[in-house]
């Protein structure tokens, strides 16, 4: 059975450091949460904290209705108590033992019975579809097949929670791929509550039930992958999510529903926005054309970038820089004239000052 996790008000210094600085998240029984966030922004403190590996300097832990953890009352349950069934660190194979024995092998340490075990065994394999590979020894198997049985090794403690701690970052590009699609099946079959740490945005996207965006030991958005990619909370988040990056150009609310970019302006609902503020909108969220359109604004083709399924166009207007994606290879050359449109409904705005979103 999944749990929920409850991190109430969590903190861990180092120093003067806030590696994690009052963090509250409520995680859902079953969920794929995702921690994510430039190096040294606090993901690896605050789930060793979660795990027990780590004291927190204030705040409470919940697993389930269970509190693991709390600073005032005195409480901090040892890793070992705290049911996660399993932190994830390492799924290197044993070299020496066959398929078989690399799976049992914690569990005789718990002392399981032995038909309890065959059943895992099997279980566990088919869940990987990896029928019959019992009796290898790793290096019969490639790359691939070895991290499934490290996989089903995983699946075959049951756990109610898994904590992961970037393991794919040593991986390949290629195998990388194919254990980002394993990794999400795991958590399907398992349905086990997870936490898993990353820096890289496309393996959270492409994974998670829900990302909770840090930097510098505080949650900036926790949201779903389509909210954070489409609405992030501020430019920090908008910046740090995409690829290529977001257009962030800054820019002036002349009048209402105006947007003055200098160059040119833009119309859309600005809500109560006013002032000084940033316009952020998508690479591909931007209609190019190689003649004039309504509505469109000129550019030069500044630079293009084709790479198979889809073309990068650096466009410039003066001093003006916009990326823009187009599927597909573009017929667009170098110093082309272009005409760029946008989609009100695609541009966020976000208060210079502040950074926060304030109309989107
Ligand atoms: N054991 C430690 N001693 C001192 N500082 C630490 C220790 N662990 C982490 N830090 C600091 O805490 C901050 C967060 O680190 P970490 O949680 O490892 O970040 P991330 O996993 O996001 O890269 C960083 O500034 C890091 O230098
Ligand atoms: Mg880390």
């Amino acid at each position: 059975m999944a749990t929920t996790i409850t991190i109430k008000n969590l903190s861990k210094h180092f120093g003067k450091v806030a590696a994690v600085n009052t963090v509250s998240l409520d995680i859902e029984a079953g969920a794929f949460l995702t921690l994510l966030g430039p190096s040294g922004c606090g993901k690896t403190t605050l789930l060793r904290c979660v795990a027990g590996l780590e004291d927190p300097d204030g705040g409470e832990i919940y697993i389930g209705d269970k509190l693991v953890f709390s600073y005032d009352k005195g409480i901090s349950l040892p890793s070992g108590n705290r049911e996660l069934g399993l932190v994830f660190q390492n799924y290197a194979l044993w070299p020496h033992m066959k398929v078989e024995k690399n799976i049992t092998f914690a569990l005789e340490i718990q002392k399981m019975p032995k038909e309890e075990m065959q059943k895992r065994v099997k279980e566990s394999l088919a869940e990987m579809k990896m029928e019959g590979y019992e009796d290898r020894y790793p290096r019969e198997m490639s790359g691939g097949q070895q991290q499934r049985i490290a996989l089903a090794r995983m699946l075959a403690y049951r756990p109610k929670v898994f904590l992961m701690d970037e393991p794919l970052s040593n991986l390949d590009a290629r195998l990388r791929m194919d254990m980002r699609s394993e990794l999400k099946r795991l958590h399907h079959v398992s349905g086990a509550t997870t936490i898993y740490v990353t820096h890289d945005q496309v393996e959270a996207l492409t994974m998670s039930s829900r990302i909770a965006v840090m930097r510098e030991g505080v949650i900036q958005q926790l949201d779903t992958p389509d909210r954070v990619y489409h609405y992030p909370a501020n430019l920090f988040v908008a910046d740090f999510i995409g690829n290529p990056k977001v257009n962030l150009l800054e820019s002036v609310i002349s009048e209402k529903n105006c947007v003055d970019l200098g160059n040119f302006k833009l119309s859309m609902d600005t809500h109560n926005a006013t002032g000084k503020v940033v316009v952020g909108v998508r690479p591909e969220d931007i209609a190019i054309s190689e003649s004039p359109v309504a509505g469109a604004t000129e550019f030069r083709a500044y630079s293009v970038l084709p790479s198979g399924a889809d073309t990068t166009i650096v466009a410039r207007q003066q001093d003006l820089e916009i990326t823009v994606k187009v599927m597909g290879i573009s017929h667009i050359k170098m110093d082309d004239k272009i005409w760029l449109k946008f989609d009100p409904n695609t541009i966020n705005l976000y208060d210079q000052e502040s950074g926060n979103l304030i109309a989107c």
